[in-house]
């Protein structure tokens, strides 16, 4: 099951509104096949390793997944139909899917089928790793994280409004590795970057290279974003979305020129109105899939709007060491 997790962590930030699924199929105690979801709109993990594996299927050969096999037509075909199809006698699944379209059912046809299913196991961790896909199920929204980072004394940044480094190099990795690179979307207030122009990527030397940074969000309701900013550069701005809510259409149309997305949204007392913004983020459009959970990173007065909303799910603090 864990490397199913493994697996399916591949498919962060191109499976958009789906889950992030791993399978594995076991012979003898030895995995001889895996696959995970890839894409939006292609196989599920499931089918992708049964078309990847020709050779005969054992009744002993069991087939492990992290969330149980769906059985309903979505852009492709159930996945309970490729297990019976193929024989495979033994599946064990990690978690229920939320989707209410499964919900148990995928389990039940293939019990019925004499299929011996066996699970949840690792149902909590299973359910952790896919929190954003369980909170679009459950509450018609992304999973949020807000994450700051302040000195001893609470500071988030200097008097000025300029950059202060707070974080050690440790704190700096941590958080790419285990927030940044757990989260499909990066969402920063524009004032952010205006003072400290970052580049909001993952950098980690221990991530691997198929690791895509997070889709990096901008609320800039009025575009007051400066378009010499590091997120608009050629190579970064086709992973940049502007949320707007007016301002210049000259601007909006230089930002589309260099890659980068403009999306309009519409305000409520100067704030985005949160029910239109995560329809708009879990509604898959062109090339853009969706997102599933968001990485909020500050300022300030981007923090207390998310806490005001009462959508945050989980608020990390890294505390610098002066
Ligand atoms: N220590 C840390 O962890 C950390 C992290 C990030 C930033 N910072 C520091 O924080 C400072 C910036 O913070 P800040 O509080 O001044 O600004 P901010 O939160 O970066 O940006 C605030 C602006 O973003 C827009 N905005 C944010 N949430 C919105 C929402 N829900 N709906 C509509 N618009 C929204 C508004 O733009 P308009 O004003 O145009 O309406 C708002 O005034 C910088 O000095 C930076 O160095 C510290």
């Amino acid at each position: 099951m864990h490397r199913c997790l493994e697996l399916a962590q591949r498919g962060r930030g191109s499976v958009g509104i789906n889950p992030m699924v791993g399978a594995v199929l076991v012979r003898d105690g030895k995995i001889i096949v895996e696959a995970w979801h890839r894409e939006f709109g292609a196989d599920h993990a499931e089918r992708e390793l049964i078309k990847k594996f020709d050779q005969d299927i054992r009744p002993t050969d069991v087939l492990y997944v992290n969330m149980e096999p769906c059985c309903h037509h979505g852009k492709t075909p159930p996945c309970t139909e490729v297990i019976l199809h193929r024989g495979i006698r033994r599946v064990v699944f990690g978690m229920v899917d939320p989707n209410p379209q499964v919900a148990g059912q995928g389990i039940s046809v293939l019990r019925a089928a004499g299929v011996e299913v066996i699970g949840p196991v690792e149902r909590a961790r299973c359910e952790w790793f896919n929190r954003g896909f369980v909170s679009l199920m459950r509450r018609g929204r992304p999973w949020i994280t807000l994450k700051r980072a302040q000195t001893l004394g609470g500071r988030i940044a200097r008097d000025d409004g300029s950059p202060l480094k707070i974080t050690s190099q440790t704190q700096d990795a941590w958080s790419h590795r285990w927030l940044r690179s757990q989260h499909d979307v990066l969402m920063v207030g524009v004032e952010t970057i205006i003072r400290d122009d970052p580049l909001l990527t993952v950098r980690n030397p221990n991530t691997k290279s198929d690791q895509l940074s997070p889709l990096r969000i901008v609320l800039d309701p009025k575009m007051r974003i400066q378009m010499n900013a590091r997120i608009l550069s050629r190579e970064l701005a086709p992973g940049t979305v502007i949320i707007a809510g007016g301002g210049s259409l000259k601007k909006k149309e230089g930002i589309r020129k260099r890659g980068a997305r403009v999306w309009e949204c519409p305000l409520q007392g100067g704030l985005f109105q949160w029910r239109a913004l995560w329809k708009i983020l879990t509604t898959p459009q062109e090339n853009f899939h969706g997102i599933a959970s968001i990485l909020t990173e500050g300022g300030a007065k981007t923090w207390q709007a998310f806490q005001a909303s009462g959508s945050v799910d989980a608020e990390i603090v890294l505390v610098g060491s002066s």
